[in-house]
């Protein structure tokens, strides 16, 4: 594995906690623990709200880190909720968020999940939309808004959006593109013409627009821009006929990396508005929507772990492991991800892992501590470890603690928020052992 990849941060990047309060974490809150700093969530806040102004809606993909606190402070920041079931849901309304800011999208929708949206919607507190994935899907929902009286009597009908496969092959790895033709997600353009036409105006479901998703990690703009084009052209051709459809939703994707190496918001929200201009006036989305998750978090988290064994390994050379891996943070493993390792400690004492001191950097292949010989972080550049020592893992905030599992009976790890004056605050408890 190299030292650098498309998803981590480069070799040298600063963290986003200074290192004496992540060492303090540890101390505190005892390893391995996450910790969120507050002032990266609201820079890319802010970045994303400066690329996507209002009247864009920006919503929070909660499947990117469902952590209460980090939910709350981004609810907080003005982010509308992006969920993919209820579990996300109740987590969206714990932080505040309510039904008229969230969206519920995904591949995974249960009878029980879409029951839920048609109640909310019966009871007078519809979610913003529902984004259909299949005809199946569609009418299985219909179905149920139909018998809960949705669309008459004075009760609304439920909104939706048609989740369009826009067929085409994202630059990203393998497992994040979920564009593609022969992906599970979304409709083909025929399938949702269909569909489209099998929801007529005035009844129990709302045809609102399209929803779509290219995939995640984008390192290009390419295959993101002709599936907005793709999506604007059957916008277009859809609205000819439907006063109701007023809505894009561009789904997320957007990159963190090696700053200049990725494509920033601005540059996807510059092509959309060109797209966007493209498009005969009248046949033009009103109500333009996107949902990232990665972009809103990744950085801001970082885990510390402790080192437990450090051994010398005949053709390999140093390898250090970890009391924190795949279990914590699983996408080295599913996807190869490379997270920079840095030490907060070597050989007992405090290291800067920002500052100019490099004598002693080695090789050392950091290890989880997982029954896997998949659970490794890889190749990093480090100073002499021994038991007991600190060290980061960053760009961890994303696919993180959302993904975590307990397998080899390891609990869910503490999550601490880092505030900009450096209170550490406790947003998660340890789970418990049993
Ligand atoms: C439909 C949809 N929207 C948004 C996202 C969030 O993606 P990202 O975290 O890359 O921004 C995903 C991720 O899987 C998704 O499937």
């Amino acid at each position: 594995m190299g030292l650098a990849g498309p998803d981590g941060a480069p070799p040298g990047a600063a963290l986003p906690v200074p290192a004496e309060l992540l060492r303090a974490a540890a101390d505190r809150f005892g390893t391995p623990v996450g910790v969120t700093a507050v002032a990266a969530l609201e820079a890319a806040a802010a970045e994303l709200r400066a690329a996507f102004p209002d009247p864009w809606l920006r919503a929070y993909s909660l499947k990117a880190n469902d952590v209460p606190a980090v939910v709350e402070r981004l609810g907080a920041m003005g982010l509308d909720a992006n969920v993919v079931s209820r579990g996300e849901w109740a987590a969206a309304r714990r932080a505040g968020i309510p039904n008229a800011r969230t969206t519920l999208e995904g591949i995974g929708k249960t009878a029980g999940d879409l029951r839920a949206a048609v109640r909310a919607a019966a009871a007078g507190a519809p979610l913003r939309w529902v984004a259909v994935e299949s005809p199946e899907e569609l009418d299985a929902l219909a179905a149920m808004a139909a018998r809960a009286g949705l669309g008459r009597g004075g009760v609304g009908p439920l909104d939706v959006l048609l989740r369009l496969n826009p067929a085409v092959a994202p630059e990203t790895h393998a497992g994040l593109a979920v564009g593609n033709e022969a992906s599970k997600f979304g409709m083909t353009e025929t399938e949702l013409t269909a569909a489209a036409a099998a929801t007529p105006e005035g009844g129990p479901l709302r045809v609102r627009g399209l929803h779509l998703h290219v995939g995640s990690q984008l390192g290009a703009v390419d295959a993101w821009r002709d599936a907005v084009r793709r999506a604007f052209a059957l916008f277009a051709l859809l609205a000819a006929g439907r006063a109701d459809l007023d809505t894009l939703d561009v789904g997320g994707g957007f990159p963190v990396g090696v700053p200049g190496s990725v494509p920033a918001p601005a540059r996807f929200a510059e092509e959309a508005a060109r797209l966007l201009a493209a498009v005969p006036a009248g046949r033009r989305p009103t109500r333009l929507a996107t949902e990232p998750g990665r972009f809103l978090v990744a950085r801001s988290g970082v885990i510390v772990a402790r080192v437990l064994h450090v051994r010398e390994r005949a053709g390999w050379g140093r390898v250090a492991v970890v009391d924190a891996g795949m279990t914590e943070l699983i996408r080295p493993m599913l996807y190869g991800a490379r997270h920079r390792v840095a030490a907060l400690t070597s050989l007992g004492r405090p290291v800067d892992p920002d500052g100019a001191a490099t004598a002693g950097l080695g090789p050392t292949r950091v290890d989880g501590p997982v029954c896997e010989a998949t659970d490794t972080f890889g190749d990093q550049r480090l100073p002499p470890l021994r038991r007991g020592d600190l060290v980061a893992i960053a760009d961890a905030g994303a696919y993180g603690a959302s993904m975590a599992m307990a397998y080899n009976g390891r609990p869910a790890i503490p999550q601490v928020l880092a505030e900009p004056d450096g209170a550490l605050v406790l947003g998660r408890a340890r789970g418990r052992l049993a």
